[in-house]
């Protein structure tokens, strides 16, 4: 079992719990436009957690259309699986890791707050890009240190947070938060050179970034 698999294990249903926390949604609301989904297309989400994109994606993509839920941690599923009966949106979920993900040729790809979890963030976007379409759509959304002078004391909340969130992230000489921001950085440089006509916005006051492209 990995370090993401104990960890979320044990914490799925307090993280089910934040990650639909009121004012979040939003973010995913967003994150799910960035990928510009039509009717019938079909949506991959790495790292799917609880489900709580879920009910965005089949909004887009309509009863034709088709989500695919990937997650290695087998609680964080039943969660999602517990949310997709109860709300009736129907997901194929799959216990796989997302660094390999068993899919081709699908319309979008999308990955909140993930990125900065794998040993190689690079490798685990190319992938994704590998896993769409050309012409395909794929998404991060991740949290990041706000540049603004002002979120000194926020900055530090940001490392309990990475602390808490990220359990693959080893301590070297740096700090977590700075291990966990350059694999985010590496994933986000690895999707914008395989990408064209890309997006980035930031939302929270600068603690939030979504990055977006179209693979050729
Ligand atoms: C911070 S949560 C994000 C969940 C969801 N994307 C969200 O926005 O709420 C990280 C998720 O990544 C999953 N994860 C970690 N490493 C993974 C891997 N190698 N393959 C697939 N899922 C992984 C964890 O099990 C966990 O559900």
């Amino acid at each position: 079992m990995t370090d993401a698999q104990s960890f979320y294990g044990r914490w799925a249903r307090v993280y089910d719990w934040v990650a639909n926390a009121p004012g979040v949604s939003s973010w995913r609301e967003q994150a799910a436009d960035s990928l510009a989904l039509a009717p019938g297309d079909s949506v991959v989400e790495m790292g799917c957690g609880t489900g709580a994109n879920v009910a965005h994606l089949r909004e887009r993509v309509g009863s034709p259309g088709r989500v695919v839920g990937i997650d290695v941690t087998r609680a964080m599923l039943d969660r999602a699986r517990d949310r997709s009966v109860r709300t009736g949106k129907t997901v194929h979920y799959v216990q796989a890791d997302a660094a390999r993900p068993p899919v081709r040729e699908a319309d979008a790809v999308l990955a909140t707050f993930v990125a900065g979890i794998f040993e190689d963030p690079a490798a685990a976007v190319d992938a994704w890009c590998d896993s769409v379409v050309p012409g395909g759509r794929v998404a991060l959304l991740n949290f990041q240190r706000s540049p603004s002078a002002l979120a000194a004391p926020l900055n530090l909340a940001f490392e309990a947070f990475v602390r808490l969130s990220a359990p693959g992230t080893r301590l070297s000489t740096q700090s977590h938060a700075s291990a966990f921001e350059r694999r985010v950085r590496a994933a986000r440089e690895r999707l914008t050179a395989r990408t064209v006509d890309r997006r980035y916005e930031t939302f929270a006051g600068g603690y939030l970034g979504l990055l977006s492209g179209t693979v050729q």
